[in-house]
């Protein structure tokens, strides 16, 4: 691990470098956190795990109500941390299949080591990747990305977060990701340091729901720069039936 950490640290700053490593040496999802800062693995977007039993019920509610639910539903949960955003789903859709995925191993191995002290689940699954590449076209009905197109270091609303996060990464990843919706298919993204709007692939969707916007969540533009408050955010959105 030292061998590729090593190049990296050199960029870092000193005190931030001292910080995580602190951080790196305690337990838990701290650690996590502060090792995939300092490795910055390709696509990495949001490093901290923070996440919490049934944290958008009213989304999950309303996608649910759109998309019905079966064993020929199929739903994506990207980004899904240690899988309390797979399990709460569960709780919504009964019999659908779900897929939690996230960038994070170690997070990936304690959502899996949860699902079988609960006694497994046939219908989920979880696998750690960083985007969809890898995943079929039109082949979910409902896919979140709930907290992941963010960084937590952007809070203090720096005029640039291109040192953090890139438009460009963003835009790459949610094209990846409507390609893998179903015609008809709804994609949910909250708590965003970007507007979904501002990509390309946007025009192929409508919105069908918003929630106010949290005055700790800054959004960039497609430039990197900051722009200005704006009291909602457009968090459901229905690709087209082709
Ligand atoms: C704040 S947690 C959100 C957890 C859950 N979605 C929720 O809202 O409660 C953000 C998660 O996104 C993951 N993440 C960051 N970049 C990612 C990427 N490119 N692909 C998949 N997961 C990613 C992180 O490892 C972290 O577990």
């Amino acid at each position: 691990m030292w061998s590729t950490l090593s190049p990296l640290l050199r960029r870092l700053p000193g005190r931030r470098f001292v910080r995580l490593l602190r951080q790196a040496l305690q337990g838990g999802d701290a650690r996590t956190s502060a090792l995939l800062r300092l490795s910055r693995p390709k696509n990495l977007f949001q490093p901290f795990g923070t996440t919490a039993e049934d944290r958008y019920p009213g989304i999950f509610e309303m996608v649910r109500a759109v998309v019905g639910d079966g064993p020929e539903r199929r739903v994506l949960s990207f980004g899904c941390a240690t899988g309390e955003e797979v399990f709460s789903l569960r709780r919504h859709f009964a019999r659908a299949e779900i897929e939690g995925v996230d960038i994070s191993a170690a997070r990936i191995i304690e959502a899996r080591s949860r699902l079988e002290r609960q006694g497994g689940d046939s219908g989920i699954r979880f696998a750690v990747a960083s985007s969809a590449e890898t995943m079929p076209t039109n082949s979910f009905d409902a896919i979140f990305a709930m907290a992941v197109f963010r960084h937590g270091e952007l809070g203090d609303r720096p005029e640039r977060c291109d040192h953090r996060l890139r438009f460009a990464d963003f835009e790459r990843t949610v094209t990846d990701l409507a390609r893998c919706l179903k015609p008809g298919g709804l994609l949910s993204i909250r708590h965003a340091n970007f507007r979904f709007r501002d990509t390309a692939v946007a025009s192929e969707f409508d919105t069908l729901a918003s929630r106010p916007a949290n005055p700790d969540t800054p959004v960039y533009g497609a430039d990197d720069r900051l722009l200005p408050h704006h009291p909602d955010e457009p968090v459901v959105f229905r690709k087209r039936p082709s």
